[in-house]
């Protein structure tokens, strides 16, 4: 088996007619690359570490971890539990996930999509370096899957689907913690999420309504803090400067920022790093999908898109953990920004044009069982 060579990669034909290629260096333990299919004139080419190659079987291996209760201590939970894909892989509308004790966690669950071009640095608070790493918290976490690694490879070395899936995926006849991370790491870099109307637009295959592209330009506008100054029929003199944290094609900025949320007792960042700088600083998540993603924040405090966008256009400024004027990110918001209660909605509305229905329903990302 172990003289199985790639001898070719696999190009397929997207939407736009580019090709994408899964750049895997040449490795005798692959079988099948895994195919890519998104348009790459909308998000950049794949992101794949190294070490970790994305395969067909090595990411279908993945995709039945994820939706095996297996790896929880009673055989009650898996990770699709707190990542449900009708809701872009978040709690079901949750602010807190319960785990297998009945433990209620004190953070948000986060959405699972588009992880490749994440920055190394996982969870609200970047505690995990990598994917891999991340993958194997949640099973031990006594708050979540409450499982010990040992328990989890001999379940699943006792099982001959699992014995027949590992060989065929990494060519390994025992599994090891390494192997788990990895399968799982395969499956979350695989779920992409580039078809939303925002897309179709882009491509040139749907139009805005008026109400989305007022949306679209207040969201990249720069806000002018002084009322006086508005001039109420260019959208563009009272922007809510999202872009500056959620823009480009991911709709996030790849860093640890704070945007002004008053103190609930978690400093985030900084609680790992130990640097007062890092305090209340947290992940910047991706604005795709959000309509599906509910509660908001890290913590969840946030229910509707209504709420979140209050919060950045005016409580903040009242309430922050920080001082905002030492945040030159939040220099521009800080003085307020004067939208009607019509730019409001449009603002929402063109947040919800990066829905991505596709990504809910998608056959690839559902449960193999
Ligand atoms: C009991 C609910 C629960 C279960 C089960 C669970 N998660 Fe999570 N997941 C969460 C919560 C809550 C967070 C945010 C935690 C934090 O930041 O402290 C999270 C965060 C993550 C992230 C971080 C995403 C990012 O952008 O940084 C990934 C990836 C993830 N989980 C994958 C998994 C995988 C894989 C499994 C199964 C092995 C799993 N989760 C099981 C609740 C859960
Ligand atoms: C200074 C950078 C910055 C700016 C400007 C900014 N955000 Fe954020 N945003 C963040 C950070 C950081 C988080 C995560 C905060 C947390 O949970 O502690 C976040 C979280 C969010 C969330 C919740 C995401 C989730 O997964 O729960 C939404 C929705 C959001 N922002 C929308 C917006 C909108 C709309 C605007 C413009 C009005 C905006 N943001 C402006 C940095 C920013």
């Amino acid at each position: 088996m172990k003289k199985l060579f790639i001898i070719s990669f696999l190009f397929i034909t997207l939407l736009s007619c580019k090709d994408v290629i899964n750049e895997i260096p040449q490795n005798p333990f692959l079988i099948t690359p895994y195919s890519f299919s998104y348009n790459t004139s909308l998000l950049p080419p794949p992101r794949i570490p190294s070490d970790n190659p994305l395969t067909e079987e090595g990411v279908q291996l993945g995709r039945m971890l994820f939706y095996d209760p297996i790896l929880s201590s009673d055989s009650s939970q898996s990770c699709n539990s707190c990542h449900n894909q009708a809701n872009a892989f978040t709690d079901n509308n949750n602010q807190f996930s319960v785990g297998v004790k009945g433990t209620v966690g004190k953070r948000n669950s986060m959405a699972i999509f588009n992880l490749m071009w994440h920055i190394d640095g996982f969870f609200w608070d970047g505690s995990a370096d990598i994917l891999r790493h991340q993958a194997i918290q949640p099973i031990i976490d006594e708050t979540e899957m409450n499982e010990t690694i040992d328990h989890v490879i001999m379940k699943l070395n006792r099982s001959p689907l699992y014995k027949e899936h590992l060989q065929k995926a990494f060519l390994e006849s025992t599994f090891d913690e390494k192997i788990i991370g990895k399968a799982l790491e395969q499956f979350m870099l695989s779920i992409v999420s580039s078809n939303s109307k925002f897309d179709r637009v882009m491509l040139g295959l749907e139009s805005f309504t008026d109400e989305e592209k007022v949306g679209q330009v207040i969201f990249n506008s720069e806000s002018i803090p002084l009322k006086d100054e508005v001039d109420p029929n260019n959208p563009q003199n009272f922007g809510a400067d999202c872009f500056h944290c959620h823009g480009n094609s991911l709709f996030m900025r790849r860093e640890f920022l704070t945007n002004g949320l008053s103190d609930n007792g978690d400093k985030g960042l900084g609680d790992v790093t130990g640097n007062p700088n890092d305090n209340y600083k947290f992940k910047t998540t991706s604005l795709r999908n959000i309509e599906k993603t509910a509660p908001y924040m890290h913590d969840g405090r946030f229910k509707t898109l209504e709420e979140v966008v209050q919060f950045y256009l005016s409580d903040m400024n009242a309430s922050s953990a920080v001082d905002l004027s030492d945040s030159p990110n939040l220099h521009a918001l800080k003085d307020s920004v004067y939208l009607s209660p019509e730019h409001k909605k449009a603002l929402i509305s063109f947040l919800k044009t990066l829905t991505d229905e596709s990504l809910l329903t998608n056959e690839k990302y559902s449960s193999p069982f």
